[in-house]
């Protein structure tokens, strides 16, 4: 028995699965995120850790069996946030997250060191974790220098896990400071930013056993004995896992709480202009490519909120099929935007409104905004060459089938949808651990799921939605001086 963990922004789930590779459970508990000032999102550790306890206990309360025959855990999690140790391996600050964009100028000071899209094949952009560590040292220099060692969010938990501190290789990819062709640190991209590399935990790929479960923990969480620890992979690369998506035109659209459009690739291919994103793979050997943007649920929630309702509430409106765009526009700039934009100051912003723009209309802009973003992460991967014949839908916006035949109708690809099930980053992470400690090969082990619907782009509505994309992107180019 397996124990995939995905550290996810908005909450922490754990899957339990078999040794032959099935789903037999599932448990998960939620935390915050702190925006303490505009573009700012912080977590606490502490948070991540009372989760994954409560997440142990659920499985062990309603699973009893199977969590008595755990043999392996696997760690997925949110990327390029950054937990800073000191000496004595405690905590120094609250995490700064993924989609924090307060070190926009010390990215912008990094990208234009030539080696650091040289070498790490990607833009520095502001959510990475090295000019987060540059941000500290001036605005915290208390706090930076006190920093021993740098560990990005999953490691982490991997770390009060195991006592080891180690960095995976498909998560230290997205910190500007790993050569992600050659697959381990830059002492060049390292000392560029102000760091030592005795502040960097060794390097590991995500089959790698970290080691086992400490003693304390056993018997805190009344786990089994001899349990081991794989290194897992950042959510990206296990969801890829968790498709069996690892090789060249294998890919997935992901609606989370960011939205990612990625390819698998069999070599290291990177095109930092496109700000399409170049990183290691979970799978030895393999790299993956993708255009990330930094509000697609988190769009829809934030509308939800503002009108006093959830999002399920403002979906279950939606009529069943789909005919065309709305008349409204939506950017989904809420936090800034990455691919194809590296503006963290970019908003979000209503074009079009007229009296008839209701609630369901609201709602449907909002999910076209999020579509003609992720097409133009499409268009960022076609620049370089990349070609997703069809992708699998993934995350919790995949539930909304308006959402997914709008998606196919603006990216005018097929999407298949997953049956109901666990195909995600957690069930990536335990499959790591299956390959890992079972010794298992990757084609045997990372298989792809059965599908239960498949959305087709409907051709009566083509030009149209050509024409409400070629608006989206006009209404950012007119609005970007006034943001
Ligand atoms: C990827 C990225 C997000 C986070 C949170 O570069 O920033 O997808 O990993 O999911």
């Amino acid at each position: 028995m397996y124990l995939g963990l995905d550290l996810g922004t908005s909450g922490l789930r754990g899957l339990l699965v078999s040794d032959d590779g099935y789903a037999v459970g599932e448990a998960s508990a939620n935390y915050g995120v702190q925006h303490q000032q505009t573009g700012w999102s912080e977590q606490d550790p502490q948070d991540w850790i009372n989760a994954c306890q409560s997440v142990m206990d659920s499985l062990r309360a309603s699973y009893a069996n199977e969590y008595k025959r755990l043999r392996g855990i696997g760690i997925s999690g949110h990327m390029h946030g950054a937990v800073c140790l000191d000496e004595a391996g405690k905590v120094i600050r609250h995490c700064i997250l993924w989609n924090d964009t307060r070190a926009a100028k010390e990215a912008l000071e990094l990208d234009m060191q030539p080696k650091f899209r040289a070498l790490s094949g990607n833009i520095v952009f502001p959510g990475f974790t090295a000019p987060k560590l540059l941000w500290m040292a001036r605005h915290e220099p208390n706090n930076f220098a006190r920093v021993a060692k740098v560990l990005l969010p999953k490691d982490y938990l991997v770390y009060w896990l195991t006592g080891e501190l180690t960095s995976e290789m498909s998560d230290a990819a997205g910190t500007s400071w790993l050569d992600v062709g050659k697959r381990d640190w830059s002492r060049a991209l390292i000392d560029g930013s102000g760091m030592r590399p005795d502040q960097m935990p060794k390097v590991i790929e995500g089959s790698d056993i970290v080691g086992e479960v400490r003693g304390e923990i056993i018997a805190d969480l009344s786990l089994p004995a001899n349990i081991t620890v794989v290194a897992g992979a950042g959510d990206n690369a296990a969801a890829a896992c968790g498709i069996g998506a690892f090789r060249e035109g294998q890919g997935f659209v992901s609606l989370g709480t960011s939205g990612v459009l990625l390819a698998a690739k069999d070599n290291y291919a990177p095109e930092p202009a496109s700000a399409v994103h170049t990183f290691c793979h979970a799978v030895s050997g393999k790299w993956y490519q993708m255009g990330v943007i930094l509000s697609a649920t988190d769009s829809l929630n934030w509308l939800a909120e503002t009108m006093g309702k959830t999002a399920q509430d403002l979906a279950k409106n939606l009529p069943d099929r789909v005919a065309g765009p709305a008349d409204v526009r939506f950017l989904p700039y809420l936090s800034g935007e990455r691919t194809p934009h590296n503006d963290a100051v970019a908003r979000g912003a209503f074009i079009g409104l007229s009296k008839a723009s209701n609630a369901d209309i609201l709602c449907q802009s909002v999910m076209e905004g999020v579509g003609f973003a992720l097409r133009d992460c499409l268009e960022a991967l076609k620049s370089t060459g990349t070609e997703l014949p069809s992708v699998i839908a993934i995350g919790g916006g995949s539930s909304s089938h308006f959402w997914l035949q709008t998606l196919s109708n603006i990216l005018n690809i097929p999407l298949h949808l997953p049956v109901k099930g666990d195909f995600g980053a957690a069930l990536g992470a335990a499959r790591l651990a299956m390959l890992g400690i079972g010794g298992r090969p990757s084609a045997e082990v990372m298989v792809p799921p059965i599908i239960e619907r498949s959305f087709e782009p409907d051709p009566n509505y083509n030009a149209a939605y050509d024409t409400a994309y070629y608006k989206y992107t006009k209404s950012y180019i007119a609005l970007k001086e006034l943001m």
